[in-house]
């Protein structure tokens, strides 16, 4: 058995649970600052709460911690983690700036533990199927991949907590760094790091810091071209969407987090279909990562990926012209 603790319990509760549901995965406490939340939430899984995370870096039975505060505490709070000898995973994106990635990176790796970043969506089986097709070649030379989503985000939403949504310093952005991450993740996966892109992002629709609406267009070394569109003011959260092709075959994900999709191409369906997708979460991959040396699906270094795309789409953004990716 795996012992995990969870730090911060908004989404993280519905993470406790998923521990709690995984085979050899076992939940034994739950932190958060608000002392009522942390209460509640440990007594709904029968686990020791705190408010302190050094209580729960102090118990030996914690092997794991999940870190899933707002987002510009990953790397802080994951580096305290990293030196008690923790492993760490945290929530999507890694943090709000490579800065922060790397010193979390080296931070686990200096004190020799792994380092997960929980994009679910990697874990999704049909995702899996066409990330393996685009590797091994099934789709042909890539032309082109989309993702985008349409969904409604309403301003209570950004008034929640601290306010912490929507701000740079917490949020790291808006509807292309909080929501969007996921689909910035899988296009990268899918298609590979660009070479350059073009941004453009406004706020249309609601009193934050941070865009509510970013469309972007990039291009990839193989000559491939990728579309970016996200908002979060549509009145009513609707598609969430990744679509590629190239010269052999092409796929629409219509729901990117169930994985519903159609697949063109001759064949290419049924091969797709025979891919295996041996990981349903990053829990049961933390926990195979440590039982058995596999290796983590995000690692680190590629969570980090999705933080130096939306820099390079940010300063595409600030400075209204196409920038050569950093
Ligand atoms: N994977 C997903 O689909 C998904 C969905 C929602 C949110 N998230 C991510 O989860 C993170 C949190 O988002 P949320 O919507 O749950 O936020 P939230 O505000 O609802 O919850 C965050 C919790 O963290 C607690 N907290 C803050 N600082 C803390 C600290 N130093 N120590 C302990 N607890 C602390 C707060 O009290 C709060 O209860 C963000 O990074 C967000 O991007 C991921």
């Amino acid at each position: 058995m795996i012992g995990f603790a969870v730090v911060g319990l908004g989404m993280g509760r519905a993470r406790a649970k998923q521990i709690v549901e995984t085979a050899g995965a076992e939940l034994n406490m739950v932190v958060d600052l608000n002392p009522e939340l942390a209460q509640k939430v440990g007594e709904e899984f029968g686990v020791p709460w705190t408010i302190s995370l050094k209580e729960a870096l102090g118990r030996a039975e914690v092997q794991v911690v999940m870190v899933m505060t707002p987002s510009g505490l990953h790397a802080k709070i994951g580096v305290e983690v990293a030196r008690a000898g923790k492993h760490v995973i945290t929530t999507k994106p890694m943090d709000v700036s490579t800065a922060a990635c790397d010193q979390l990176i080296g931070a686990c790796d200096e004190a020799g533990v792994k380092l997960a970043v929980d994009y679910q969506s990697r874990y999704v089986d049909n995702n899996y199927r066409v990330a393996e097709a685009l590797r091994l070649g099934w789709l042909g030379q890539p032309i082109l991949g989309e993702v985008r989503f349409k969904w409604f985000r309403s301003q209570d939403y950004f008034r929640h907590g601290t306010g912490w949504r929507g701000t740079w310093a917490m949020d790291g952005g808006g509807s292309l760094a909080n929501q969007g991450s996921h689909l910035l993740d899988l296009l990268l996966w899918f298609m590979g790091d660009p070479v350059r892109v073009y941004a453009e992002t406004a706020i249309m629709n609601h009193q934050i810091e941070t865009e509510d609406l970013g469309m972007a267009i990039l291009n990839f070394p193989s000559g491939a071209k990728g579309t970016i569109l996200g908002t979060t003011t549509f009145p009513a959260s609707q598609y969430f969407s990744a679509e590629v092709h190239g010269s052999g075959g092409g796929v629409l994900i219509d729901a990117v987090l169930e994985g519903r999709m159609r697949v063109f191409g001759e064949g290419l369906e049924e091969k797709l279909n025979n891919i295996a997708n041996p990981l349903h979460s990053v829990i049961e991959d933390m926990v195979s990562a440590l039982e058995k040396g596999t290796p983590l699906r995000v690692d680190g270094r590629e969570g980090r990926r999705t933080v130096a795309l939306l820099e390079n789409l940010y300063a595409s953004a600030k400075e209204g012209r196409a920038v050569a990716c950093r």
